[in-house]
């Protein structure tokens, strides 16, 4: 397929303090996009100005959620290049995902070249300082107009860019987090391992109510017996148990992160050993109490490596680290940054240079 680049009719204002930049409220000038019908698959793919579509009142992403989308980074290094971070395994994901919601896949190698085009066009939207990035948004919504529940004959697959800080407020402190007995994210069978809307849009419940007690985020347990870790709103979770990472293993109701995979692999090479097994509540309350857990983190895209300071469950709350970073978690955060910004080498081919 061609792809075509269409000229510019505008520049966005920017945030030009980067020490201001926050999470994803900020957007480049150009888009990349493509639109499917069937039976005559993908077409029209181009690179033009970022700009609002119109949607028919009836597209079936509208009524029934068929969506997905992926995250990703690029980073600034310090002589000026940019590199992406694992962008293949994202855009896989991309795919499982659209299989899931019964969407079309696209062609990963046309849409790596159209993604680094896009990137290489508004290559001066990457920020420069440390901790900032380019936020890389791919997405796939159902645009056929038709109120039958069905798998849409439409789609528009497009990326947008967005030029970010940190996701929390706090940076590296420690976030404090709700354990849900009420609600659940998903179920076994359900869509949780897909990158789909609608899992976040079941979530905002919980987490406002979270919110307004002053919580960063929601831990979900599972479905089934209410009592084994899942994951974190916005992010996979691990902890240090008994000096060994324990975390949730992939069995289909969480995201298969690209961020815990890298993880786990840094974890293994400072020769620590990792569970994937279901964490009980029980374990995090009693672990933090008698010293057994001695830290949390999260991991995500957009989270990178977050420490957990406190977790709230009914009535019980524990602390972990005395509130700050653990030994461990920030070691992890330095060495995943340190590759993706280029202070520490790539020896895994995790990066992709544009
Ligand atoms: C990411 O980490 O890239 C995500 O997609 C999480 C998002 C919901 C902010």
């Amino acid at each position: 397929m061609e792809l075509q680049i269409l000229p510019l009719t505008g520049q966005k204002p920017r945030v030009t303090d980067e020490s201001k930049l926050v999470f994803g409220k900020q957007f480049t000038d150009r888009m990349f996009i493509m639109e499917f019908d069937r039976p005559k698959g993908w077409h029209s793919a181009r690179i033009a100005p970022y700009a609002p579509f119109s949607l028919d009142p009836a597209a079936l992403v509208l009524h029934y959620a068929q969506e997905i989308f992926e995250g990703l980074k690029a980073f600034r290094r310090p002589d000026g290049s940019i590199a992406l971070f694992r962008p293949m395994d994202n855009i896989q994901r991309f795919n499982r995902s659209a299989r899931r919601m019964c969407m079309p896949e696209v062609d990963e190698a046309f849409f790596f070249k159209a993604l680094k085009e896009l990137i290489r066009l508004e290559a001066d939207w990457v920020p420069h300082s440390e901790g900032t990035s380019l936020y890389i948004r791919p997405t796939m919504i159902a645009t056929e107009p038709v109120l039958g529940v069905k798998p849409a004959d439409q789609y528009f697959c497009y990326i947008i860019l967005s030029p970010v800080g940190a996701y929390y407020k706090g940076g590296l402190n420690p976030v404090k987090i709700w354990i849900s007995d009420e609600y659940i994210r998903v179920a076994p069978g359900g869509t949780g391992e897909a990158k789909t809307g609608g899992n976040y849009a079941a979530s905002l419940y919980a987490s406002t109510e979270a919110g307004a007690q002053g919580y960063d985020q929601v831990l979900w347990l599972d479905a089934v017996h209410r009592k084994y870790v899942e994951e974190v709103g916005s992010m996979n979770i691990c902890f240090l148990y008994d000096g060994k990472v324990v975390t949730s293993p992939l069995k289909g109701t969480i995201l298969d992160g690209i961020t815990r995979r890298s993880i786990l692999t840094l974890i293994r090479e400072m020769g620590l050993e990792i569970e994937e097994r279901a964490l009980s509540v029980d374990e995090i309350l009693e672990g933090a109490e008698n010293g057994r857990l001695q830290e949390a983190f999260g991991t995500g895209t957009a989270a990178v490596v977050s420490p957990v300071g406190q977790f709230t469950y009914r009535n019980r709350t524990v602390s972990l680290s005395n509130g700050r970073i653990g030994e461990l978690t920030q070691k992890l955060y330095d060495t995943l940054t340190g590759i993706q910004y280029g202070r520490i080498p790539d020896s895994h081919g995790w990066i992709e240079m544009i």
